[in-house]
């Protein structure tokens, strides 16, 4: 996951004061009567969805699909060999589960090496530092950069101590607030610290619980700024330096890393679908993304997002279902460079838009699931509701606002409905893009679930009479 999470309080007590109490949010009670007549008559297929899924043979299906895969595979950054390898993997499983059209959509990514990297403290005191460059920083020189840090705990305060950073390694020990809030010090520490005249810039992880853990992600240099190293260190590190460097004490730090930015690599998103029959060019997506960081197993993120995706399609075939609209799985690449890959795919399909019914991605965590994160108008909102009750039966019935994702945002900022996953957050953070995103953090329990909320909505919303309205 690489986007920013939203709060979505303000926009349900909006809905309510624009259309009051007689209609609910736009809709007559005529059409709300047969809307929820119409779901309700999915009752007994959302049953048989969620029995095969939870308690029968599919049971810890998907779970059991992404340990072999990741186990194989490991992690798969962008324009990596792990990547290529897990594409042709997933081609060959899409295709010997019998499902349709399975085909790879070629596209360009980024293609950035972290290389050999280290960083020491080596004054007050000699002591190793864990880092992991942030994608897309340069490399040192090959002899490293040795230079004293400023520490700081904000833009504000760099920027109120720009005299003292130049040429310095600032390390930035901001605190965590949220994932969304702190995560600009990642993004952008690099820039800040290179418009103050740093030589480097060492960020605290952004993550709510560390043991010695680094976690890196995506970087943006900014046009016109100098390009400097830059990485993300511990939040036990950071804390330690900021303790010395309050106590007056000067710090010297010698890091060295081996990036490298290659020109953009061949890629493909991998589809997948059962065809609808009756609507068959009206589509809904479910989508994961294949690609990982470069450390960990790659399983949480989106390993899980990805394997609950491909199962809704298994589970639908295995029931002998067919909806009346096709059911699209999309694998996306080059999500952690800024949804790289969905992008391109959105270019390439943007002119069937009028097309596409309802974008759905699982990109943070499956997790125990609370809900459904929706983004719509409010006609399609109270659908979506109706959906969501056919869920009663493992107690998952709540529709929540602002549907996140990185590779189906452009279709929604383009007006489509969209769909994700919520699930519980709390310990998600703990290992995101960090040594720890394995298979260990999985739940073969949750997944059954999280598949089952995915495949029903996903079923019953490509089979209704009519697309979702926008
Ligand atoms: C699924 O996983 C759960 C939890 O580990 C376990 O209790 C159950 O026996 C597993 N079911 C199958 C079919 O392997
Ligand atoms: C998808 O599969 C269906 C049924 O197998 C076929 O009729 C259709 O032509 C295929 N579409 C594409 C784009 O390959
Ligand atoms: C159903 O879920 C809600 C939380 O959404 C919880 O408060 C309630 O106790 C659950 N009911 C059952 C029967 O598990």
């Amino acid at each position: 996951m690489k986007t920013i999470l939203k709060a979505s309080v303000l926009t349900i007590y909006m809905l309510h004061m624009c259309f009051g109490t007689d209609s609910q949010h736009g809709v007559s009670s005529r059409k709300l009567q047969r809307i929820k007549k119409e779901v309700a008559g999915y009752k007994d297929v959302a049953k048989s969805i969620i029995n095969l899924a939870v308690y029968g043979s599919a049971q810890n299906r998907s779970y059991d699909r992404l340990s072999l895969f990741v186990d194989t595979i490991g992690n798969r950054v962008s324009g990596s060999d792990n990547l290529k390898k897990a594409i042709k993997y997933m081609y060959n499983a899409l295709q010997e589960d019998k499902l349709q059209n399975v085909s790879l959509e070629p596209v360009k990514v980024p293609h950035w090496e972290r290389g050999k990297e280290s960083a020491m403290m080596i004054q007050p005191r000699k002591k190793n530092l864990a880092i992991l460059g942030l994608g897309g920083s340069i490399g040192t020189p090959p002899e490293g950069i040795s230079a004293e840090v400023i520490v700081v705990s904000s833009f504000a305060e760099l920027k109120s101590r720009a005299r003292e950073a130049k040429g310095k390694i600032v390390v930035y020990n901001e605190p965590y607030v949220s994932y969304g809030e702190t995560v600009q010090y990642r993004s952008r520490g690099a820039a800040e610290a290179a418009k103050v005249g740093a030589v480097a810039s060492l960020i605290r992880s952004v993550a709510s619980l560390s043991i010695n853990s680094p976690h890196t992600g995506w970087q943006d240099y900014e046009d016109g700024v100098p390009k400097i190293p830059t990485a993300c260190i511990t939040i036990e590190d950071a804390e330690l330096m900021a303790r010395l460097a309050s106590r007056g004490v000067k710090i010297v730090v010698q890091l060295q890393m081996g990036a490298v930015q290659h020109p953009d690599a061949d890629s493909f998103n991998t589809v997948a679908e059962i065809v609808g029959s009756k609507y068959p060019e009206q589509v809904v997506i479910v989508s994961g993304h294949l690609d990982s960081w470069d450390v960990g197993q790659g399983a949480m993120d989106d390993g899980g997002g990805a394997f609950i995706s491909w199962e809704a399609l298994s589970l639908i075939k295995d029931l002998g279902l067919r909806p009346k609209r096709t059911i699209r799985l999309v694998l996306w690449t080059g999500e952690e460079q800024g949804g790289v890959g969905a992008h391109q795919y959105y270019e390439k399909h943007k002119k069937d838009i009028g097309n596409m019914d309802l974008v759905m991605e699982s990109d943070t965590g499956t997790f125990r699931p609370l809900g459904m994160q929706f983004s719509g108008k409010p006609e399609a909102r109270v659908i979506m509701s109706e959906v969501m009750q056919l869920l009663a039966p493992i107690n998952i019935t709540k529709l929540y606002d602002n549907a996140e994702g990185t590779d189906i945002s452009f279709w929604m900022q383009a007006g489509v409905p969209g769909a994700s996953l919520l699930d519980d957050l709390s310990r998600y953070f703990w290992f995101h893009h960090s040594e720890g995103d394995t298979m260990t953090v999985q739940n073969p329990v949750w997944m059954n679930h999280c598949a089952a909320i995915w495949t029903v909505v996903a079923y019953v919303v490509a089979d209704l009479e009519e697309m979702l309205p926008r």
